[in-house]
């Protein structure tokens, strides 16, 4: 069991703006939030946040998520001042407590379950969590005597030229025994650059406290300004594509791919250039996507391909070829092995399976049968200008091109509509429907000019 506290006041002022830092976006989750999130795997007796600056704002945006308590900070004096906060709220606490900067969204659970495990196990005064970074400016340095002892922290400002060589840092998360923790808050001074009191420096009055080195120095990365955060959605796509490669997905130019954490991928799915997948998508074994695709809160069937074109919110059948630039949307659903192909739009559409709506079609609002043939150009009219309508196209008809189908109208089954129909009734199975003005023609016509 242990409590955590998230030290969430601050302002960020890095980043240059009027939102609090920890409520900047990463990949659509909040800094804080995910902060919160790292902690899953912990068996946690107590979650606080620590708010300050824009208290009530950070308050609301996380107000959906139960058992989290807020403490006020004030005046933001410091992290060591924010975690001074605490002491009338666990005063008699026994356990420890985790405390974490509210700007390092990047924590894996397992690393942080790793750091409390330590700590319990070798019954430290605290224990930190430490990355040798490739480029540690800004970053607390932090000096062991041997092994990892900590004797103390430095912050980059005031380190000296020796001390900033020390490529060892802080990464603002600590595992802390909440008692003797208790005993050091008050000793801490203003002595510093930034006149702050500093949570770092009560690692002075604890002992021991001992340093754990986490294996991967990116997920330690604080946010303090706009490049850092887009680093960070860097490191989590890298983390997140990674995954998915090593679980059997086949990326070509994995760095021209985007993909959402809650996306689901199963084995030999090939991303080709240029796809992004986002929401709660999922897709199936054998299916390729892309070049140029974005596929959002859409389920994919197996073998399917979609080749430069947008789907959202939509399910697509086993074996089922959309693209090159169709955009289905609004809740479609295509059944098997249909071909959706170029300049077609399709929304809140049901299509049977092996149906064609293979060149620039639009279907809204439509109920297709399984092997319907839509003729290139066909349109549903589906908006009289106030109301949407339905249309139903039974199994086995075919539209020729450019017939425009004006809703609301049912085409039975193997119906076959003439070439450039307005279909304005319903047709009966079986019918061949023609819906145009006859073509006339006038024998030995001569143009005027032709007269003179
Ligand atoms: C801090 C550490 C540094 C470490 C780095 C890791 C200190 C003194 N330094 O520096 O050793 O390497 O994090 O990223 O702790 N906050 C409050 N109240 C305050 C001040 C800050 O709640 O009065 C919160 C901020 O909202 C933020 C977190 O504490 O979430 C860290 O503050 P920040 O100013 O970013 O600290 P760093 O300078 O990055
Ligand atoms: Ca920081």
């Amino acid at each position: 069991m242990v409590a955590v506290a998230i030290l969430a006041a601050g302002r960020g002022t890095r980043m240059k703006s009027d939102l609090p830092k920890v409520l900047h976006l990463l990949a659509g989750r909040s800094l804080v939030e995910r902060v919160l999130d790292s902690c899953s795997l912990l068996d946690i007796e107590k979650q606080i946040v620590i708010v300050g600056y824009q208290g009530e704002k950070v308050r609301q945006a996380l107000s959906h998520r139960e058992g989290v308590e807020f403490v006020e900070q004030t005046e933001q004096l410091g992290t060591g001042h924010a975690v001074q906060q605490l002491m009338p709220y666990l005063q008699g606490y026994q356990g420890d407590l985790l405390v974490l900067n509210g700007d390092a969204p990047l924590l894996r659970p397992e690393t942080l379950q790793q750091l409390v495990e330590v700590h319990q196990t070798k019954q430290n005064a605290a224990t930190l969590l430490t990355a040798n970074l490739p480029n540690p400016q800004g970053y607390g340095r932090v000096f062991c005597h041997q092994d990892n002892i900590v004797s103390h922290i430095i912050e980059d400002r005031d380190c000296n030229t020796a001390q900033k060589q020390n490529r060892r840092v802080n990464a603002g998360i600590y595992c802390f025994n909440w008692q003797k923790l208790a005993e050091s808050l008050p000793k801490l001074s203003t002595n510093n650059d930034q006149q702050e009191y500093y949570l770092t420096e009560v690692v002075d009055y604890l002992s021991p406290v001992m340093a754990n080195d986490s294996d991967d120095y990116r997920e330690t990365n604080g946010i303090n300004d706009r490049q850092q955060l887009s680093a960070a959605y860097d490191v989590l796509q890298a983390r997140i594509k990674d995954d998915w490669m090593k679980a059997g997905v086949t990326m070509v130019n994995p760095d021209s791919i985007t993909i959402d954490e809650n996306v689901q991928l199963e084995p030999d799915v090939i991303l080709e250039p240029q796809t992004h997948l986002r929401g709660t998508t999922t897709i199936a074994t054998g299916s390729r996507i892309g070049p140029g695709s974005l596929i959002e809160n859409s389920q994919i069937g197996t073998n399917v391909t979609v080749l430069y074109s947008v789907v959202t919110d939509s399910e697509v059948a086993a074996n089922t070829r959309i693209g090159p630039y169709s955009h289905l949307r609004g809740s479609v659903k295509l059944g098997e092995s249909c071909r959706v192909g170029n300049f077609v739009e399709i929304k809140k559409t049901i299509v049977g399976s092996n149906t064609n709506v293979a060149h620039l079609s639009y279907l809204g609002d439509a109920t297709l049968g399984d092997r319907v043939n839509v003729g290139a150009g066909t349109i549903t009219a589906n908006y009289d200008g106030k109301k949407k309508h339905p249309t139903t196209i039974k199994k086995g008809t075919k539209t020729g091109s450019n017939s425009v189908l004006v809703a609301p109208v049912t085409l039975g089954e193997n119906v076959t509509v003439a070439a450039g129909s307005v279909v304005t009734k319903n047709v009966e199975d079986n019918a061949l429907v023609i819906a145009r003005s006859q073509q006339k023609e006038i024998p030995d016509w001569h143009r005027h000019h032709d007269d003179e």
